[in-house]
């Protein structure tokens, strides 16, 4: 059996939490069918209980969606998890993703309860879950600031109560790679019946350390899924960005030993859409979907490349849906570059001393010009006609 890493994407709920980032639910279904065609394994797709808007999006992206299963998240309480289970009815595969805090300071402060009263309430949350649907996600919030005996506790009881998937949030991105991953670790060691539920990590991006701290609770702590949103879109700072933890485990397959279903030709397009949805721009040194992901600009770089793509490359562009990597001419840019660009435009030049004189051209230009685009190329190759 091979070990898969499961892919629960969560930019249409904690995504959409984003100050700014709200899509309406012609919006939310295009971007499902996205996740669908990339293949994710899960699409959180709202929080129904929220508002009537996301219950119609859950509803229709349950309805639309048959490949991936589709979450519905709800607080732990029956008139949330209620809302939930009647926005999936019509899901193929549906699953009820139910929460509570757990950390000292989240429960003193914001929910005002004890740790008992906590304990019953995500109990009961779990057992009324699984009354309606086979599928059941608790998390913890603020799960990583969580006292570890009183979470072994909590966690040993729900899985008890039938949760098939934990989920170990660290809500406010306070975790730290290798710490983060023990932490994981010795739940699952600690818990007995551990091995009945598949872990999950669930990480924001506060330190910007949302991908690391993911790959650490993978690697050290076992984890089977890991939460993620296009673009790392999400709250505050965001989340553990799908793109680059998909793109992480498969380049370093050597290292992390995973199978993923994710198609990733499709991850710049489903990076564009969530882009121009929100109105989020990507920006463009970003791992993977910016700009300059695939781009080389200086001449000893261009150099290589093009002798050899795997000198400055460790993914090939194509396979994460861009039409090619990208040379990009200018000052920095070497000879041979130059020469490969005139090739592809279909411009034959006779003798080395003419290409010389064109290269000539080319650099004066590029000291006034920051980037030289392939008409600036064609026109001073039709001004060296000129001269002759
Ligand atoms: O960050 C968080 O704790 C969450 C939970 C609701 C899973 O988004
Ligand atoms: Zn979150």
């Amino acid at each position: 059996m091979t070990d898969k890493l499961i892919i629960f994407d969560t930019t249409l709920r904690d995504g959409e939490q984003s100050p700014g980032a709200s899509m309406t639910k012609d919006e939310k279904l295009r971007i499902a069918r996205q996740l669908e065609r990339l293949r994710v394994d899960v699409i959180e797709a709202g929080f129904p209980a929220s508002s009537n808007g996301d219950f119609d999006a859950v509803k229709a992206i349950a309805g639309a969606i048959k490949d991936s299963t589709v979450c519905g998240l709800s607080r732990a309480n029956d008139r949330d998890i209620s809302r939930a289970a009647e926005a999936l009815k019509g899901a193929a595969n549906g699953r009820i993703h139910t929460f509570i805090a757990t950390s000292p300071l989240h429960m003193e402060k914001k929910l005002r309860m004890t740790p008992d009263e906590v304990f019953e309430q995500a109990k009961l949350a779990v057992r009324f879950a699984r009354n309606l649907v086979a599928d059941v996600e608790f998390s913890p919030e603020d799960g990583y600031r969580s006292d570890p005996d009183y979470l072994c506790r909590v966690l040993e009881a729900v899985i008890n109560e039938g949760a098939t998937t934990i989920n170990v949030p660290d809500t406010v991105g306070y975790a730290i790679p290798e710490l983060y991953g023990n932490f994981i670790k010795t739940l699952r060691e600690r818990i007995p019946n551990s091995d009945r539920a598949i872990w999950s990590v669930h990480c924001h991006n506060d330190l910007g350390m949302a991908v690391a701290n993911s790959l650490a609770g993978v690697k050290i702590g076992g984890a089977r899924q890991v939460e993620c949103t296009i673009n790392g879109l999400g709250e505050r700072a965001g989340n553990c960005s799908l793109e680059e933890i998909v793109m992480a485990v498969k380049t370093r397959k050597d290292y992390f030993g995973l199978e993923m279903g994710i198609d990733t030709r499709h991850i710049v397009a489903a990076s564009r859409m969530v882009s121009q949805t929100t109105g989020f721009v990507v920006q463009p040194n970003k791992a993977v979907v910016g700009a300059n992901a695939f781009a080389h600009a200086s001449g000893i770089h261009q150099d290589g490349v093009l002798k050899a793509r795997d000198t400055y490359e460790i993914m090939r562009a194509e396979d994460v849906g861009w039409s090619a990597n990208k040379i990009v001419l200018g000052k920095l840019s070497g000879r041979n570059a130059f020469k490969q660009r005139l090739q592809d435009l279909g411009v034959t030049m006779e003798s080395e001393a003419d290409i010389n004189a064109a290269f000539a051209r080319f650099k004066e230009l590029a000291d006034r010009k920051s980037e030289i685009f392939d008409e600036d190329i064609l026109a001073l190759v039709s001004e060296g006609e000129f001269s002759h």
